[in-house]
Protein backbone atom coordinates (compact mmCIF):
# COMPACT_ATOMS: atom_id res chain seq x y z
CA UNK A 1 0.00 0.00 0.00
CA UNK A 2 1.23 3.59 -0.71
CA UNK A 3 2.45 5.48 2.37
CA UNK A 4 0.19 8.64 1.28
CA UNK A 5 -3.29 5.80 2.29
CA UNK A 6 -4.13 5.25 5.89
CA UNK A 7 -7.09 3.27 6.62
CA UNK A 8 -7.92 3.38 10.12
CA UNK A 9 -10.66 0.05 11.34
CA UNK A 10 -12.56 0.43 14.49
CA UNK A 11 -14.71 -2.39 15.65
CA UNK A 12 -17.29 -1.86 18.14
CA UNK A 13 -19.05 -5.53 17.04
CA UNK A 14 -17.07 -8.55 17.37
CA UNK A 15 -18.32 -12.72 17.35
CA UNK A 16 -19.35 -12.85 20.53
CA UNK A 17 -21.95 -9.85 19.69
CA UNK A 18 -23.09 -11.14 16.60
CA UNK A 19 -23.79 -14.10 18.22
CA UNK A 20 -25.43 -13.13 21.11
CA UNK A 21 -27.30 -10.85 18.73
CA UNK A 22 -28.96 -14.00 16.77
CA UNK A 23 -29.21 -15.58 20.09
CA UNK A 24 -31.56 -13.21 21.31
CA UNK A 25 -33.10 -12.68 18.05
CA UNK A 26 -33.83 -16.27 17.45
CA UNK A 27 -35.34 -16.98 21.17
CA UNK A 28 -37.45 -14.26 20.78
CA UNK A 29 -38.86 -14.37 17.26
CA UNK A 30 -39.34 -17.81 16.94
CA UNK A 31 -40.73 -17.71 20.15
CA UNK A 32 -43.45 -15.18 19.18
CA UNK A 33 -46.54 -15.74 17.54
CA UNK A 34 -47.08 -14.98 14.29
CA UNK A 35 -42.62 -16.27 14.35
CA UNK A 36 -40.19 -14.03 12.75
CA UNK A 37 -36.40 -13.18 12.19
CA UNK A 38 -34.51 -10.26 11.44
CA UNK A 39 -33.79 -9.99 7.77
CA UNK A 40 -30.11 -9.37 8.88
CA UNK A 41 -29.40 -12.75 9.65
CA UNK A 42 -29.55 -13.34 5.56
CA UNK A 43 -25.80 -12.65 5.18
CA UNK A 44 -23.40 -15.18 5.62
CA UNK A 45 -20.77 -15.52 3.28
CA UNK A 46 -23.56 -17.74 1.56
CA UNK A 47 -26.17 -15.12 1.96
CA UNK A 48 -24.17 -12.59 0.57
CA UNK A 49 -23.02 -13.97 -2.38
CA UNK A 50 -27.14 -14.84 -3.49
CA UNK A 51 -28.07 -11.41 -2.63
CA UNK A 52 -25.19 -10.27 -4.82
CA UNK A 53 -26.88 -12.98 -7.26
CA UNK A 54 -30.04 -11.51 -7.03
CA UNK A 55 -28.31 -7.99 -7.86
CA UNK A 56 -28.14 -8.84 -11.42
CA UNK A 57 -31.39 -10.74 -11.99
CA UNK A 58 -33.67 -9.27 -14.52
CA UNK A 59 -36.40 -8.82 -12.18
CA UNK A 60 -34.71 -7.19 -9.29
CA UNK A 61 -34.41 -3.49 -10.81
CA UNK A 62 -33.68 -1.41 -7.38
CA UNK A 63 -29.28 -2.01 -8.10
CA UNK A 64 -29.32 -0.95 -11.41
CA UNK A 65 -32.09 1.88 -11.03
CA UNK A 66 -29.93 3.44 -8.43
CA UNK A 67 -26.90 2.94 -10.05
CA UNK A 68 -28.25 4.93 -12.92
CA UNK A 69 -29.53 7.17 -10.65
CA UNK A 70 -26.18 7.47 -9.15
CA UNK A 71 -24.14 7.95 -12.81
CA UNK A 72 -26.50 10.22 -14.02
CA UNK A 73 -26.34 12.53 -10.85
CA UNK A 74 -23.54 12.32 -8.42
CA UNK A 75 -22.25 15.54 -9.79
CA UNK A 76 -25.44 16.61 -8.65
CA UNK A 77 -25.05 15.48 -5.30
CA UNK A 78 -21.61 16.67 -4.71
CA UNK A 79 -22.27 20.22 -5.70
CA UNK A 80 -25.01 20.60 -3.27
CA UNK A 81 -23.55 18.96 -0.37
CA UNK A 82 -20.26 20.47 -0.84
CA UNK A 83 -18.42 17.72 1.37
CA UNK A 84 -14.96 16.86 1.63
CA UNK A 85 -16.01 13.66 3.35
CA UNK A 86 -18.37 10.35 2.90
CA UNK A 87 -19.95 8.65 5.03
CA UNK A 88 -21.89 5.28 3.74
CA UNK A 89 -24.04 3.29 6.18
CA UNK A 90 -24.23 -0.37 5.24
CA UNK A 91 -20.91 0.24 2.68
CA UNK A 92 -21.01 -3.69 2.47
CA UNK A 93 -18.07 -4.04 -0.67
CA UNK A 94 -18.28 -0.03 -1.15
CA UNK A 95 -19.89 -1.01 -4.77
CA UNK A 96 -21.48 2.91 -5.73
CA UNK A 97 -18.54 4.01 -3.49
CA UNK A 98 -16.43 5.18 -6.32
CA UNK A 99 -18.96 7.10 -7.88
CA UNK A 100 -19.70 9.42 -5.02
CA UNK A 101 -16.07 9.61 -3.99
CA UNK A 102 -15.07 10.99 -8.13
CA UNK A 103 -18.14 13.22 -7.81
CA UNK A 104 -16.90 14.96 -4.55
CA UNK A 105 -13.58 15.00 -5.63
CA UNK A 106 -13.88 17.07 -8.52
CA UNK A 107 -15.20 19.96 -6.48
CA UNK A 108 -12.88 20.12 -3.58
CA UNK A 109 -10.01 17.31 -2.16
CA UNK A 110 -11.43 14.29 -0.56
CA UNK A 111 -10.79 14.29 3.19
CA UNK A 112 -11.98 11.20 4.73
CA UNK A 113 -14.47 7.93 3.56
CA UNK A 114 -15.89 6.33 6.51
CA UNK A 115 -17.71 3.06 5.57
CA UNK A 116 -19.06 1.77 8.48
CA UNK A 117 -21.10 -2.04 8.20
CA UNK A 118 -21.94 -4.62 10.43
CA UNK A 119 -19.31 -7.20 8.75
CA UNK A 120 -16.03 -6.62 9.23
CA UNK A 121 -14.81 -8.92 6.15
CA UNK A 122 -16.82 -7.37 3.50
CA UNK A 123 -15.62 -3.68 4.85
CA UNK A 124 -11.86 -4.26 5.70
CA UNK A 125 -11.28 -5.54 1.88
CA UNK A 126 -12.91 -2.89 0.38
CA UNK A 127 -11.70 -0.27 2.29
CA UNK A 128 -8.25 -1.01 1.96
CA UNK A 129 -8.77 -0.89 -1.97
CA UNK A 130 -10.22 2.37 -1.83
CA UNK A 131 -8.06 3.86 0.02
CA UNK A 132 -5.03 2.64 -2.55
CA UNK A 133 -6.95 4.07 -5.30
CA UNK A 134 -7.12 7.53 -3.43
CA UNK A 135 -3.97 8.65 -2.31
CA UNK A 136 -4.41 10.77 0.25
CA UNK A 137 -7.94 9.69 1.69
CA UNK A 138 -7.86 9.00 5.55
CA UNK A 139 -9.94 5.71 5.03
CA UNK A 140 -11.89 4.84 8.78
CA UNK A 141 -14.02 1.75 8.41
CA UNK A 142 -16.41 1.59 11.75
CA UNK A 143 -17.87 -1.97 11.92
CA UNK A 144 -20.92 -1.35 14.22
CA UNK A 145 -24.85 -1.98 14.00
CA UNK A 146 -26.63 0.88 12.38
CA UNK A 147 -29.53 0.83 15.19
CA UNK A 148 -26.61 1.16 18.07
CA UNK A 149 -23.57 2.60 17.38
CA UNK A 150 -24.00 5.69 14.96
CA UNK A 151 -22.57 7.60 17.68
CA UNK A 152 -19.69 6.26 17.06
CA UNK A 153 -19.03 7.75 13.55
CA UNK A 154 -16.16 10.02 13.47
CA UNK A 155 -17.67 13.37 12.55
CA UNK A 156 -14.37 15.29 10.96
CA UNK A 157 -15.04 17.63 8.06
CA UNK A 158 -18.22 18.57 6.53
CA UNK A 159 -19.97 15.32 5.26
CA UNK A 160 -22.34 13.75 3.18
CA UNK A 161 -23.30 10.91 4.70
CA UNK A 162 -25.14 7.88 2.45
CA UNK A 163 -27.37 5.49 3.30
CA UNK A 164 -28.13 3.57 0.06
CA UNK A 165 -29.83 0.15 -1.67
CA UNK A 166 -33.34 1.31 -0.51
CA UNK A 167 -32.11 -1.08 3.12
CA UNK A 168 -34.03 1.52 5.32
CA UNK A 169 -36.96 -0.16 3.66
CA UNK A 170 -36.17 -3.42 5.88
CA UNK A 171 -37.14 -1.18 8.89
CA UNK A 172 -41.07 -0.61 10.39
CA UNK A 173 -42.20 2.86 10.50
CA UNK A 174 -41.18 3.73 14.01
CA UNK A 175 -37.66 2.32 13.32
CA UNK A 176 -37.03 4.16 10.68
CA UNK A 177 -38.22 7.46 12.40
CA UNK A 178 -35.94 6.14 15.29
CA UNK A 179 -32.86 5.68 12.96
CA UNK A 180 -33.24 8.80 10.98
CA UNK A 181 -34.02 10.52 14.22
CA UNK A 182 -30.28 9.06 15.99
CA UNK A 183 -28.54 9.90 12.10
CA UNK A 184 -29.76 13.67 12.70
CA UNK A 185 -28.36 13.36 16.17
CA UNK A 186 -24.67 12.83 14.75
CA UNK A 187 -24.89 15.02 11.97
CA UNK A 188 -24.11 19.22 12.34
CA UNK A 189 -25.80 21.63 9.88
CA UNK A 190 -23.27 21.53 6.87
CA UNK A 191 -23.73 18.19 6.70
CA UNK A 192 -26.15 16.52 4.05
CA UNK A 193 -27.68 13.14 3.80
CA UNK A 194 -28.32 11.25 0.77
CA UNK A 195 -30.93 8.28 1.07
CA UNK A 196 -31.65 5.64 -1.60
CA UNK A 197 -35.19 4.51 -1.38
CA UNK A 198 -36.97 1.97 -3.56
CA UNK A 199 -40.29 3.20 -5.29
CA UNK A 200 -44.10 2.47 -5.00
CA UNK A 201 -44.87 1.40 -8.13
CA UNK A 202 -47.25 -1.77 -10.16
CA UNK A 203 -47.28 -4.46 -7.71
CA UNK A 204 -46.72 -7.19 -10.23
CA UNK A 205 -43.17 -5.56 -10.43
CA UNK A 206 -42.57 -4.94 -7.19
CA UNK A 207 -43.78 -9.13 -6.57
CA UNK A 208 -41.66 -10.23 -9.54
CA UNK A 209 -38.66 -8.32 -7.93
CA UNK A 210 -38.49 -10.53 -4.77
CA UNK A 211 -40.01 -14.23 -6.32
CA UNK A 212 -37.71 -14.18 -9.81
CA UNK A 213 -38.17 -16.95 -12.09
CA UNK A 214 -35.02 -18.70 -11.15
CA UNK A 215 -35.63 -19.02 -7.71
CA UNK A 216 -32.57 -16.89 -6.39
CA UNK A 217 -34.45 -15.23 -4.12
CA UNK A 218 -36.08 -18.24 -3.07
CA UNK A 219 -32.46 -19.87 -1.97
CA UNK A 220 -31.89 -16.41 -0.13
CA UNK A 221 -34.65 -16.47 1.93
CA UNK A 222 -34.09 -20.27 2.93
CA UNK A 223 -30.25 -19.14 3.56
CA UNK A 224 -31.79 -17.86 6.36
CA UNK A 225 -32.25 -21.34 8.04
CA UNK A 226 -28.83 -22.77 7.09
CA UNK A 227 -27.71 -19.76 9.20
CA UNK A 228 -29.48 -20.77 12.03
CA UNK A 229 -28.25 -24.40 11.60
CA UNK A 230 -24.78 -23.59 11.17
CA UNK A 231 -24.78 -20.67 14.21
CA UNK A 232 -27.01 -22.45 16.88
CA UNK A 233 -27.01 -25.94 16.30
CA UNK A 234 -30.71 -26.06 14.99
CA UNK A 235 -31.87 -29.04 12.79
CA UNK A 236 -34.52 -26.90 10.24
CA UNK A 237 -35.16 -28.57 6.75
CA UNK A 238 -34.59 -25.74 4.72
CA UNK A 239 -36.32 -27.59 1.77
CA UNK A 240 -39.68 -27.84 3.17
CA UNK A 241 -40.09 -24.49 3.99
CA UNK A 242 -41.85 -22.80 0.93
CA UNK A 243 -40.27 -19.02 -0.53
CA UNK A 244 -43.80 -16.65 -0.15
CA UNK A 245 -44.10 -13.37 -1.42
CA UNK A 246 -47.35 -10.85 -0.29
CA UNK A 247 -47.12 -7.11 -1.23
CA UNK A 248 -48.70 -5.39 1.94
CA UNK A 249 -50.84 -2.73 0.31
CA UNK A 250 -51.56 -0.51 3.28
CA UNK A 251 -48.32 -1.20 4.86
CA UNK A 252 -47.00 -0.40 1.33
CA UNK A 253 -44.34 -3.41 2.05
CA UNK A 254 -43.04 -6.45 0.42
CA UNK A 255 -43.03 -9.81 3.36
CA UNK A 256 -41.06 -12.23 2.44
CA UNK A 257 -42.01 -15.00 4.42
CA UNK A 258 -41.33 -18.79 4.98
CA UNK A 259 -44.12 -21.67 5.02
CA UNK A 260 -43.85 -24.95 6.42
CA UNK A 261 -45.32 -27.34 3.81
CA UNK A 262 -45.89 -29.96 6.63
CA UNK A 263 -46.06 -29.91 10.72
CA UNK A 264 -42.25 -29.48 11.87
CA UNK A 265 -40.68 -29.71 15.22
CA UNK A 266 -37.24 -28.21 15.23
CA UNK A 267 -34.66 -28.11 17.48
CA UNK A 268 -32.33 -25.24 18.10
CA UNK A 269 -29.45 -27.20 20.50
CA UNK A 270 -27.52 -24.28 21.46
CA UNK A 271 -30.64 -22.27 22.23
CA UNK A 272 -31.82 -25.42 24.43
CA UNK A 273 -35.14 -24.79 22.48
CA UNK A 274 -37.77 -26.80 20.51
CA UNK A 275 -39.86 -24.65 18.12
CA UNK A 276 -42.67 -26.49 16.06
CA UNK A 277 -44.74 -25.22 13.22
CA UNK A 278 -48.08 -25.81 12.03
CA UNK A 279 -48.66 -27.34 8.52
CA UNK A 280 -48.76 -24.02 6.35
CA UNK A 281 -47.39 -21.94 9.27
CA UNK A 282 -45.32 -19.03 8.04
CA UNK A 283 -42.03 -17.42 9.71
CA UNK A 284 -41.63 -13.81 8.73
CA UNK A 285 -38.24 -13.27 7.19
CA UNK A 286 -37.93 -9.44 5.86
CA UNK A 287 -39.99 -6.37 5.25
CA UNK A 288 -38.50 -4.22 2.12
CA UNK A 289 -41.27 -0.93 2.33
CA UNK A 290 -41.57 1.38 -0.55
CA UNK A 291 -41.80 4.67 -1.00
CA UNK A 292 -43.55 8.35 -2.42
CA UNK A 293 -41.09 10.99 -3.21
CA UNK A 294 -43.60 13.22 -0.62
CA UNK A 295 -43.28 10.29 1.95
CA UNK A 296 -39.84 10.37 2.32
CA UNK A 297 -39.62 13.84 2.16
CA UNK A 298 -42.25 14.14 5.00
CA UNK A 299 -40.36 10.98 7.47
CA UNK A 300 -37.33 13.50 6.97
CA UNK A 301 -39.25 16.20 8.09
CA UNK A 302 -40.25 14.56 10.79
CA UNK A 303 -36.86 13.67 11.81
CA UNK A 304 -35.42 16.88 11.38
CA UNK A 305 -33.93 17.45 8.10
CA UNK A 306 -35.13 19.29 4.88
CA UNK A 307 -35.33 17.76 1.37
CA UNK A 308 -32.96 19.70 -0.92
CA UNK A 309 -33.73 17.35 -3.79
CA UNK A 310 -34.72 14.43 -5.38
CA UNK A 311 -33.66 12.38 -8.07
CA UNK A 312 -36.50 9.83 -9.91
CA UNK A 313 -39.02 11.35 -8.53
CA UNK A 314 -41.17 11.99 -11.45
CA UNK A 315 -42.29 7.85 -12.58
CA UNK A 316 -38.86 6.73 -11.64
CA UNK A 317 -37.87 2.84 -10.41
CA UNK A 318 -36.00 3.97 -7.41
CA UNK A 319 -35.13 7.04 -5.65
CA UNK A 320 -32.14 9.56 -4.49
CA UNK A 321 -33.20 12.28 -1.31
CA UNK A 322 -30.99 14.56 -0.59
CA UNK A 323 -31.60 16.62 2.36
CA UNK A 324 -29.98 18.49 5.18
CA UNK A 325 -30.83 19.15 9.03
CA UNK A 326 -33.02 21.72 9.08
CA UNK A 327 -32.49 23.48 12.21
C1 LIG B 1 -30.73 -5.17 0.63
C2 LIG B 1 -32.68 -4.81 1.94
C3 LIG B 1 -32.34 -3.54 -0.04
O1 LIG B 1 -35.08 -5.32 0.34
O2 LIG B 1 -34.64 -5.36 -1.78
C4 LIG B 1 -33.44 -8.50 -1.98
C5 LIG B 1 -32.79 -7.30 0.23
N1 LIG B 1 -34.34 -9.22 -0.18
N2 LIG B 1 -34.23 -9.52 -2.29
C6 LIG B 1 -34.31 -5.51 -0.60
C7 LIG B 1 -33.49 -8.31 -0.64
C8 LIG B 1 -34.78 -9.96 -1.20
C9 LIG B 1 -32.86 -5.90 -0.30
N3 LIG B 1 -32.17 -4.88 0.57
Amino acid sequence: MPASSTVTVDVHLDERDLRAALERDVRAGLGASPKHIPPTWFYDEEGSRLFEEITRLPEYYPTRAERALLERHAGDVATLAGADSLVELGAGSCEKTRLLLDALASSSPLSNYVPFDVSADFLCDAAGSIAEEYPGLRVHAVVGDFLAHLDRIPTEGRRLVAFLGGTIGNLAPAQRARFLGDVRATMSRTDSLLLGTDVVKDRRRIVAAYDDSAGVTARFNRNVLSVVNHALGANFAPERFEHVVRWDERAQWIEMRLRATQPETVDIEHLDMTVTFDDGEELRTEISAKFTPEGIADELARAGFAVDRQWGADEGEFLLTLAHPDR
